[in-house]
C-alpha cells in the first residue's frame, strides 16, 4: 500500500457541518457532569481562595493547552489523523511517539467508562423525577450524612441502586443512545446532539439558577451567602502550608472541566478545515465552558445547599463525590415553592425533571466527546468502517463498566488515574513535543493561521515556558505525594485508607487500565505495519533532505 492510499482525502474525512455547530459540539465537549457535580464539591472541599487558584490555572494551565490543542488536532486533521498516535508523529520523526498517542485514545475510553454509568444515573433519577417516585427520596440528606463514612464504593447514600434492575435498564439506555449518535459520525450525530442539547441545557440550568437565587431566607440565611463558601479570596492561605491541596484541586478542576489533556479536545479539532480559526473559537469554547461552570454550576447546587442546610452541613455533603447532586438536591427542591406555587412533591417533580435532564444532557454531549477518539482510531488508522467502530467501541464499554457497576472502589481508581493524573501526564507530552520538539515558533504560527484574533504575546511565553514548568511541578509534586502512596496503597484517591473492597476493585481497575493500553498500543503496531503513518514519516524525511 503506498502513503497516499493510506490518509483518507478531507472530503471522505469526518467534519463539522457549520461554525455554530463546531462551536456548540466543543462546548458541549467541556461543558459536563464535571461543570455541574465536580466543580461545586471540589470549590467547597478546597474553601476559601479556590477561585483566585482556579483563575490562575485557567490562564496559565487550562487556555494555553486548549489552544495547543485545537493548533494540534486541525493539524493533525489536515494529515489525516483524527487521533493522538498520528497528530504526535506529525511533530517529530521519532517513531516512539506514535505509541504514546496510545494515552489519547485509552484515557478518554477509560473516563467514558464510568462515565456513562454516571450519566445513566442521571437519566434513572430524572425518569423517577418525572413520574414521581423521587419524592420517596425526601428528607435522604440528613439520613445520609449520618450513615456516610467517606468510602463509599458506588451510589453513596443509595446502595440499593449499585447493581440493580433498575440501574441496569438505564445503563443500557443511555449506552445505546450514546453509540446510535456515534455511529451516525461527526455532522449527522454528535453535532446535531450539540445542536439541540446545547441551548436547551442553558435554558434549564438559567431557570433553575434564577429560581434558587430568589430565594427566600431560611433560618436568618440568605442564598447569595452561600458563594461566600468559595469565592471569599484568600491569598494568604494560597501560600501557606498545606496551600498545595487547594492548588491541585483548582488545577484538576481545569483540566478535567475543560476536557484538556485527555485527546478529546484534539479529535474534535481534527475535522475542522486547515484554515478555520482555531485562536478565536479556542477561546470561545473555554469561555462558553467558564460560563456554564462558574455561573451556572457554582451558582445552583451551593448556595442552594446552603441556604437549606447551612455551611457546615454543606461542608459535610461535598465530602463525598455524589452526595449533593443526588441526595441533597431532590431534598432541597421539596422545599423549593415554584414560582406562584407551593413546595412539595410538585415541586420535586417539577425541578427535580429539569435538574437531572440538566445533568444529563451535559453528561452526553461530553460522554460522545470521550468515546469519539476511540472511534476514530478504528475508523482512521484501522481502517474500519464506522458502524463496525461503533460495535467495538460499544462492546468495550458495556465490559469494561461491568467491574465498575459491580465492584466498590473500581470507579474511584479509574478516576483518579485517568480523569485526574493521566491528564496531567499526556498534557505533558503534548506541550513538551509540540513546543519544544516541534518548536514554539511554528506552534505559534501554527495557531495564528487563518486566526480572527491575535493572541496576546504573553501567551507565548506562558506556553513555552510557564505551562511546561507547572506541568513538570504538578506531576512531581503530584506524583511524589499522591500518586506514589496510592499506587502503594498506602492511601486512597478519596484520601483515606483502601479498604478491602476497595483494594480488589482497585486492582482490577488497574488491571483493566493495562490491558485496554496495551490493546491500543497492539493495534498502533499493527496500524504502522500497514502503513498509516508512513504519509507523515515522508513528511519528516522531506523536511530533513531540504
Ligand atoms: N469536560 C467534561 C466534563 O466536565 C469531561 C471530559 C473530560 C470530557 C475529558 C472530555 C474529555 O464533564
Amino acid at each position: 500500500m503506498s502513503a497516499s492510499d493510506a490518509v483518507p482525502a478531507l472530503d471522505e474525512r469526518d467534519h463539522w457541518g457549520s461554525r455554530l455547530g463546531l462551536i456548540l459540539a466543543m462546548a458541549g465537549n467541556a461543558v459536563g457532569l464535571g461543570n455541574f457535580l465536580r466543580f461545586p464539591n471540589e470549590a467547597v472541599r478546597a474553601g476559601e481562595g479556590f477561585m483566585t487558584a482556579y483563575f490562575v490555572c485557567l490562564v496559565l494551565l487550562g487556555l494555553p493547552l486548549m489552544w495547543m490543542e485545537w493548533s494540534l488536532g486541525r493539524r493533525g486533521g489536515r494529515l489525516g489523523y483524527s487521533t493522538a498516535p498520528g497528530m504526535l508523529q506529525s511533530l517529530t520523526s521519532l517513531r516512539a511517539v506514535r505509541y504514546l498517542g496510545a494515552i489519547g485514545i485509552v484515557m478518554p475510553l477509560l473516563i467514558v467508562i464510568y462515565y456513562v454509568y454516571i450519566e445513566s444515573w442521571t437519566l434513572g433519577y430524572a425518569y423517577q423525577a418525572a413520574t414521581g417516585e423521587l419524592g420517596a427520596s425526601i428528607g435522604a440528606t440528613q439520613a445520609h450524612l449520618a450513615e456516610y463514612t467517606g468510602a463509599s464504593g458506588g451510589f453513596a447514600g443509595h446502595a440499593e441502586w449499585m447493581g440493580s434492575t433498575t440501574a441496569y435498564t438505564f445503563l443500557g439506555i443511555t449506552l445505546l443512545v450514546n453509540l446510535f449518535v456515534l455511529s451516525r459520525g461527526v455532522m449527522k450525530g454528535i453535532e446535531i446532539v450539540a445542536k439541540v442539547g446545547m441551548p436547551l441545557l442553558v435554558l434549564i440550568a438559567v431557570a433553575l439558577t434564577a429560581r434558587v437565587m430568589t430565594l427566600p431566607d431560611q433560618d436568618g440565611r440568605e442564598v447569595a451567602d452561600g458563594l461566600a463558601l468559595f469565592w471569599t479570596p484568600n491569598i494568604e492561605r494560597l501560600f501557606s502550608s498545606g496551600a498545595e491541596v487547594i492548588w491541585l484541586a483548582a488545577a484538576g478542576q481545569i483540566f478535567f472541566s475543560l476536557s484538556v489533556g485527555s485527546g478529546a479536545i484534539g479529535t474534535f479539532a481534527s475535522y475542522l478545515t486547515d484554515d478555520d480559526d482555531v485562536a478565536l473559537t479556542g477561546l470561545t469554547t473555554v469561555s462558553a465552558n467558564e460560563f456554564c461552570e462558574v455561573i451556572l454550576g457554582g451558582t445552583l447546587a451551593i448556595p442552594a445547599a446552603y441556604l437549606f442546610f447551612g455551611s457546615e452541613q454543606v461542608a459535610e455533603i461535598a465530602q463525598s463525590s455524589m452526595a449533593l447532586a443526588f441526595v441533597t438536591m431532590p431534598d432541597i427542591f421539596a422545599s423549593m415553592p415554584m414560582l406562584g406555587g407551593e413546595a412539595g412533591p410538585a415541586s420535586v417533580q417539577v425541578f427535580g425533571t429539569m435538574w437531572f435532564g440538566l445533568l444529563f444532557v451535559a453528561g452526553i454531549t461530553s460522554s460522545l466527546a470521550l468515546s469519539q477518539p476511540a472511534m476514530a482510531f478504528f475508523q482512521d488508522l484501522l481502517g474500519i468502517s464506522r458502524g463496525v467502530a461503533t460495535l467495538i467501541v460499544g462492546a468495550i464499554i458495556t465490559l469494561c463498566v461491568q467491574p465498575i457497576v459491580l465492584v466498590p472502589g473500581v470507579l474511584e481508581e479509574v478516576d483518579y488515574w485517568a480523569g485526574t493524573f493521566g491528564l496531567v501526564v499526556f498534557s505533558l507530552v503534548e506541550v513538551v513535543l509540540l513546543m519544544w520538539v516541534f518548536g514554539a515558533r511554528r506552534a505559534w504560527g501554527e495557531l495564528h493561521r487563518g486566526a480572527e484574533i491575535r493572541i496576546p504575546r504573553m501567551f507565548f511565553w506562558i506556553m513555552t515556558w510557564v505551562t511546561p514548568a507547572i506541568l513538570f511541578v504538578m506531576l512531581g509534586f503530584w506524583g511524589w505525594n499522591q500518586a506514589l502512596p496510592i499506587l502503594s496503597m498506602e492511601r486512597s484517591p478519596g484520601g483515606g485508607d483502601y479498604s478491602l473492597a476497595a483494594r480488589h476493585g482497585a486492582w482490577i481497575a488497574r488491571g483493566m487500565m493495562m490491558g485496554l493500553l496495551a490493546f491500543v498500543v497492539v493495534l498502533i503496531a499493527v496500524a504502522s505495519k500497514r502503513g498509516r503513518f508512513d504519509a507523515v514519516m515522508a513528511l519528516h524525511d522531506e523536511e530533513d533532505g531540504a
